[in-house]
């Protein structure tokens, strides 16, 4: 039986939030909306807490706690790594990729870190890397920056990237809720990463930025050069001064390509910052843990992404969407674009910075 003939057997990292999910999507197919010959199977579940896996209702039969065993095996023909984190995700989505194993992810962290080695991997083997869960949630936007919209050179990028502190900010404007109270609600709905430092200190939307950077400017800016300011010194009374301004504060990702100099490669400007924007505006309609994307290029002007952006079902829809794409011979998430170098430091970029807030605090605004 030769490969297109049999089954496409999925080997998935990760039993949490995302994995359950992916986990549950690919055992109860909407087999009607899609054409899937020839099959997906299920072929093995790796978890941290079997106890727990099991609880959540995957069969006892699929689960093992070592995900290496799932990469290696000659029964696993894609994995699907929902671990999150570095180490081992990491090593286990170059491992897959080296093996000629095509991988999905939704890993924003390694991506972002990692990406010009990975890229360099799956272009080398042939393997594809698909990734469209690591930013926006379910909102489907780096598969057409580099499909649909690929004959576009872009020059701005701009959006809300993270749910967690959406929906926290959310909260704190329209229900006067505490600090902790909103960051205790946004873990409970499943938003927040498992250590929520990452969301509250702009170091998740910053990541996503560079993912974002890589498929609109064609480079991997290294994330941790980003200039980053995250969410924690907030407070109520700056809400409150946003507020009679007719703004709110949102957790904004830009990024910038400059003008070329001498023909040399243009410099992408990026930072992550709390920013007022107006309570009516594109940016400021969007609440809970919903995010924006938005990107202003030639020869098509503005367009936007909206949607849910982060939760275990609204990822999954990324995420499964990857399987099918894969299934059907789709390559990796960057499709045509040209290949990339190795990580670039990014610049600052020049924002307007209102000058006083009630805590004395300065936020930039964007309109
Ligand atoms: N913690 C992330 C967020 C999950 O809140 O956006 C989705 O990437």
């Amino acid at each position: 039986m030769s490969a297109r003939d049999r089954p496409l057997r999925v080997a998935v990292l990760g039993a949490g939030t995302v994995g359950r999910e992916v986990v549950r999507g690919l055992l109860e197919p909407q087999g009607d909306l899609v054409d899937r010959a020839p099959g997906i199977e299920l072929v093995g579940v790796a978890a941290r807490d079997l106890g727990k896996a099991m609880a959540s209702g995957i069969a006892e039969s699929l689960l093992t706690d070592g995900p290496a065993h799932l990469v290696a095996s000659p029964e696993s023909d894609m994995i699907v790594e929902l671990m999150g984190g570095d180490e081992p995700a990491h090593t286990l989505i170059a491992a897959a990729l080296s093996a000629g194993k095509a991988v999905v992810t939704a890993n924003k962290h390694v991506i972002a870190h990692y990406g010009p080695e990975l890229e360099a991997i799956a272009r080398r083997t042939g393997a594809a890397l698909r990734f469209e869960a690591a930013v926006g949630g379910g909102i489907p936007v780096l598969g057409p920056l580099a499909t649909d919209l690929a004959a576009n050179r872009f020059t701005h990028v701009r959006g809300i990237v993270n749910g967690t502190t959406n929906f926290m900010l959310s909260a704190m404007h329209e229900r006067n809720q505490g600090y902790a109270g909103a960051l205790a609600d946004a873990q409970a709905a499943g938003y927040a990463e498992a250590d929520p430092t990452a969301d509250v200190e702009g170091i998740d939307a910053a990541n996503k930025l560079a993912i974002l950077a890589r498929l609109a400017f064609g480079a991997w800016l290294d994330p941790d050069s980003i200039e980053r300011v995250g969410i924690t010194g907030i407070s109520a009374e700056d809400i409150g001064g946003a507020a009679g301004a007719g703004r709110v504060l949102k957790l904004v990702a830009q990024a910038q390509a400059q003008a070329q100099v001498d023909g040399g490669a243009a410099e992408i400007g990026a930072v992550v910052a709390p920013t007022a924007v107006p309570a009516t505006g594109s940016l400021g309609r969007v609440g809970g843990g919903n995010n924006r994307i938005e990107l202003e290029g030639e020869p098509i002007g503005r367009v936007a992404f909206e949607g849910p952006g982060a939760g275990g079902r609204a990822t999954s829809s990324a995420v499964l969407a990857d399987v099918l794409a894969l299934a059907r011979g789709a390559g990796s998430t960057w499709g045509v674009l040209k290949p990339a170098g190795g990580l670039v430091r990014p610049g600052a970029m020049d924002l307007a910075t209102p000058t006083r807030y009630p805590s004395g605090a300065r936020y930039p605004e964007v309109d």
